[in-house]
Protein backbone atom coordinates (compact mmCIF):
# COMPACT_ATOMS: atom_id res chain seq x y z
CA UNK A 1 0.00 0.00 0.00
CA UNK A 2 0.96 3.44 -0.50
CA UNK A 3 2.93 5.63 2.03
CA UNK A 4 -0.75 7.38 3.66
CA UNK A 5 -0.51 11.49 3.56
CA UNK A 6 0.68 12.89 6.59
CA UNK A 7 -1.39 15.61 8.03
CA UNK A 8 0.20 17.68 11.24
CA UNK A 9 -2.10 19.04 13.75
CA UNK A 10 -1.29 21.99 16.32
CA UNK A 11 -1.73 20.40 20.29
CA UNK A 12 -3.71 22.39 22.27
CA UNK A 13 -6.87 24.43 22.31
CA UNK A 14 -6.64 24.37 18.13
CA UNK A 15 -6.14 20.41 18.15
CA UNK A 16 -9.93 20.41 20.38
CA UNK A 17 -11.67 22.24 18.10
CA UNK A 18 -10.12 20.93 14.90
CA UNK A 19 -11.11 17.09 15.49
CA UNK A 20 -14.83 17.81 15.40
CA UNK A 21 -13.92 19.18 11.62
CA UNK A 22 -12.10 16.10 10.76
CA UNK A 23 -14.34 13.65 12.26
CA UNK A 24 -17.55 15.67 9.92
CA UNK A 25 -15.06 15.27 7.30
CA UNK A 26 -14.88 11.61 7.68
CA UNK A 27 -11.34 11.57 8.92
CA UNK A 28 -11.25 10.28 12.93
CA UNK A 29 -8.20 8.98 14.84
CA UNK A 30 -8.54 4.83 15.21
CA UNK A 31 -7.53 5.81 19.09
CA UNK A 32 -8.17 8.55 21.41
CA UNK A 33 -5.36 11.82 20.41
CA UNK A 34 -6.15 13.12 24.05
CA UNK A 35 -5.32 10.18 26.20
CA UNK A 36 -2.43 8.69 24.26
CA UNK A 37 1.54 10.01 24.29
CA UNK A 38 2.02 8.72 20.73
CA UNK A 39 2.78 11.50 18.27
CA UNK A 40 1.74 9.53 15.05
CA UNK A 41 -1.69 8.26 14.48
CA UNK A 42 -3.68 6.15 12.21
CA UNK A 43 -7.07 7.19 11.55
CA UNK A 44 -10.34 5.84 9.65
CA UNK A 45 -9.16 6.63 5.81
CA UNK A 46 -5.69 4.48 5.58
CA UNK A 47 -4.30 6.86 3.11
CA UNK A 48 -3.93 9.51 6.02
CA UNK A 49 -2.06 9.57 9.26
CA UNK A 50 -2.01 12.55 11.71
CA UNK A 51 1.14 13.90 13.38
CA UNK A 52 0.38 16.11 16.79
CA UNK A 53 3.12 19.25 17.58
CA UNK A 54 3.56 22.00 18.67
CA UNK A 55 2.10 25.03 16.27
CA UNK A 56 5.05 27.00 15.95
CA UNK A 57 6.72 23.20 14.36
CA UNK A 58 3.61 22.70 11.77
CA UNK A 59 4.60 24.93 9.03
CA UNK A 60 8.15 23.64 9.42
CA UNK A 61 7.12 19.99 9.14
CA UNK A 62 4.97 21.07 5.97
CA UNK A 63 7.52 23.22 3.83
CA UNK A 64 10.32 20.77 4.13
CA UNK A 65 7.37 17.77 3.36
CA UNK A 66 7.87 15.79 6.40
CA UNK A 67 4.12 16.30 6.61
CA UNK A 68 2.18 16.76 3.56
CA UNK A 69 -0.45 19.28 5.10
CA UNK A 70 -1.13 21.44 8.30
CA UNK A 71 -3.57 23.01 10.53
CA UNK A 72 -2.14 25.83 11.88
CA UNK A 73 -3.06 29.46 13.53
CA UNK A 74 -3.08 32.49 11.44
CA UNK A 75 -0.80 33.97 14.12
CA UNK A 76 2.27 31.37 13.62
CA UNK A 77 2.01 32.06 9.60
CA UNK A 78 2.06 35.88 10.25
CA UNK A 79 5.29 35.59 12.11
CA UNK A 80 7.46 32.69 10.91
CA UNK A 81 6.22 33.48 6.89
CA UNK A 82 4.19 30.80 4.98
CA UNK A 83 7.29 31.02 1.81
CA UNK A 84 6.80 27.03 0.36
CA UNK A 85 3.12 26.83 1.33
CA UNK A 86 -0.09 26.79 -0.08
CA UNK A 87 -3.10 28.20 2.14
CA UNK A 88 -6.08 26.98 0.34
CA UNK A 89 -8.21 27.31 3.63
CA UNK A 90 -9.42 29.09 6.56
CA UNK A 91 -10.68 26.37 8.60
CA UNK A 92 -12.80 29.28 10.90
CA UNK A 93 -11.97 27.89 14.26
CA UNK A 94 -9.74 29.07 17.11
CA UNK A 95 -10.55 32.67 16.15
CA UNK A 96 -9.32 35.41 18.71
CA UNK A 97 -7.08 38.50 18.18
CA UNK A 98 -3.77 39.78 17.76
CA UNK A 99 -3.94 42.91 19.65
CA UNK A 100 -1.12 45.51 20.95
CA UNK A 101 -2.23 46.51 24.55
CA UNK A 102 -0.82 48.10 27.68
CA UNK A 103 -1.95 48.86 31.28
CA UNK A 104 -5.62 50.53 31.70
CA UNK A 105 -5.13 53.95 30.67
CA UNK A 106 -1.18 53.69 29.27
CA UNK A 107 -0.06 57.11 27.29
CA UNK A 108 3.24 57.29 25.66
CA UNK A 109 5.82 59.64 27.24
CA UNK A 110 8.39 59.46 24.72
CA UNK A 111 10.14 58.64 21.00
CA UNK A 112 10.93 54.68 21.96
CA UNK A 113 8.32 52.13 23.45
CA UNK A 114 9.62 48.47 24.87
CA UNK A 115 7.38 45.69 23.92
CA UNK A 116 7.03 42.66 25.25
CA UNK A 117 5.59 39.86 22.84
CA UNK A 118 6.46 36.15 21.25
CA UNK A 119 5.31 37.89 18.14
CA UNK A 120 8.75 40.03 17.64
CA UNK A 121 8.20 39.85 13.55
CA UNK A 122 4.69 40.55 14.12
CA UNK A 123 5.28 43.80 16.05
CA UNK A 124 8.45 45.04 14.68
CA UNK A 125 6.22 44.95 11.57
CA UNK A 126 3.13 46.93 13.07
CA UNK A 127 5.77 49.52 15.21
CA UNK A 128 7.22 50.43 12.28
CA UNK A 129 4.57 50.73 9.76
CA UNK A 130 3.03 53.11 12.83
CA UNK A 131 6.69 55.08 12.53
CA UNK A 132 7.09 53.99 16.32
CA UNK A 133 10.19 53.21 17.65
CA UNK A 134 9.75 49.68 19.10
CA UNK A 135 12.32 47.83 21.47
CA UNK A 136 10.69 43.98 20.90
CA UNK A 137 11.76 42.02 24.17
CA UNK A 138 11.48 38.40 22.63
CA UNK A 139 9.05 36.58 25.69
CA UNK A 140 7.66 32.96 25.78
CA UNK A 141 4.74 32.97 27.58
CA UNK A 142 2.84 35.17 30.28
CA UNK A 143 2.85 38.62 28.43
CA UNK A 144 1.09 40.06 30.32
CA UNK A 145 3.34 39.83 33.42
CA UNK A 146 5.82 42.18 31.70
CA UNK A 147 4.27 45.81 31.94
CA UNK A 148 3.56 44.90 35.79
CA UNK A 149 7.79 43.98 36.39
CA UNK A 150 8.36 47.09 34.33
CA UNK A 151 10.25 45.18 31.64
CA UNK A 152 7.84 46.66 28.71
CA UNK A 153 5.71 49.22 28.49
CA UNK A 154 3.07 46.97 26.18
CA UNK A 155 2.40 43.65 24.67
CA UNK A 156 1.48 41.92 21.42
CA UNK A 157 -0.61 39.07 22.08
CA UNK A 158 -3.38 37.00 21.38
CA UNK A 159 -6.55 38.41 23.20
CA UNK A 160 -9.62 36.03 23.21
CA UNK A 161 -12.34 36.20 26.20
CA UNK A 162 -9.84 39.58 27.19
CA UNK A 163 -9.96 38.52 30.35
CA UNK A 164 -6.13 38.11 30.72
CA UNK A 165 -5.55 41.42 29.93
CA UNK A 166 -8.72 42.38 32.21
CA UNK A 167 -7.23 40.14 35.11
CA UNK A 168 -3.85 41.90 35.02
CA UNK A 169 -4.66 45.36 35.34
CA UNK A 170 -4.55 46.07 30.82
CA UNK A 171 -6.56 46.90 27.91
CA UNK A 172 -6.21 46.22 24.70
CA UNK A 173 -5.33 49.16 22.44
CA UNK A 174 -4.93 48.21 18.47
CA UNK A 175 -6.00 45.27 16.93
CA UNK A 176 -2.93 43.78 14.41
CA UNK A 177 -5.10 41.24 13.03
CA UNK A 178 -8.32 38.50 12.77
CA UNK A 179 -6.49 35.33 13.28
CA UNK A 180 -8.09 31.59 12.62
CA UNK A 181 -6.64 28.29 12.14
CA UNK A 182 -6.19 27.57 8.57
CA UNK A 183 -5.01 24.73 6.20
CA UNK A 184 -1.71 24.62 4.84
CA UNK A 185 -0.50 22.15 2.25
CA UNK A 186 3.26 21.54 0.97
CA UNK A 187 3.63 22.77 -2.69
CA UNK A 188 4.99 19.39 -3.66
CA UNK A 189 2.67 17.41 -2.42
CA UNK A 190 -0.09 19.46 -3.56
CA UNK A 191 1.35 18.87 -7.61
CA UNK A 192 1.89 14.53 -6.23
CA UNK A 193 -1.17 14.09 -4.58
CA UNK A 194 -3.22 16.75 -6.13
CA UNK A 195 -6.81 14.71 -5.82
CA UNK A 196 -6.73 13.63 -2.68
CA UNK A 197 -5.37 16.64 -1.27
CA UNK A 198 -8.33 18.19 -2.99
CA UNK A 199 -10.72 15.68 -1.86
CA UNK A 200 -9.49 16.36 2.27
CA UNK A 201 -9.42 20.42 1.14
CA UNK A 202 -13.01 20.30 0.37
CA UNK A 203 -14.61 17.97 2.54
CA UNK A 204 -12.90 19.91 5.29
CA UNK A 205 -14.26 23.21 3.67
CA UNK A 206 -17.90 21.58 3.72
CA UNK A 207 -16.78 20.72 7.85
CA UNK A 208 -16.02 24.11 8.35
CA UNK A 209 -19.05 25.67 6.87
CA UNK A 210 -21.19 23.99 8.90
CA UNK A 211 -22.14 21.17 6.48
C1 LIG B 1 -3.33 33.11 25.12
C2 LIG B 1 -2.73 34.50 25.23
C3 LIG B 1 -3.36 35.04 26.48
C4 LIG B 1 -4.70 34.33 26.52
C5 LIG B 1 -5.76 35.27 26.03
O1 LIG B 1 -2.57 32.23 25.84
O2 LIG B 1 -1.32 34.45 25.31
O3 LIG B 1 -2.59 34.73 27.62
O4 LIG B 1 -4.64 33.21 25.65
O5 LIG B 1 -7.04 34.68 26.14
P1 LIG B 1 -8.24 35.50 26.80
O6 LIG B 1 -8.33 36.81 26.09
O7 LIG B 1 -9.45 34.63 26.57
O8 LIG B 1 -7.95 35.66 28.26
P2 LIG B 1 -2.82 30.67 25.76
O9 LIG B 1 -3.76 30.26 26.83
O10 LIG B 1 -3.19 30.28 24.36
O11 LIG B 1 -1.40 30.08 26.13
P3 LIG B 1 0.04 30.46 25.57
O12 LIG B 1 0.54 31.55 26.47
O13 LIG B 1 0.80 29.19 25.70
O14 LIG B 1 -0.11 30.91 24.14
Amino acid sequence: MRQPLTLALTKGRILQETLPLLAKAGIEPLEDIHSSRKLIFATSRDDIQLVVIRGTDVPTYVRHGAADLGVVGKDILLEHGAEGLYEPLDLGIARCRLMTAGPVGWAPSGARVRVATKFVNIARRHFAAQGVHADVIKLYGAMELAPMMNLADLIVDIVDTGNTLRANGMEPIDEIACISSRLIVNKASMRGHYRVIQDITSRLAQAAAGG
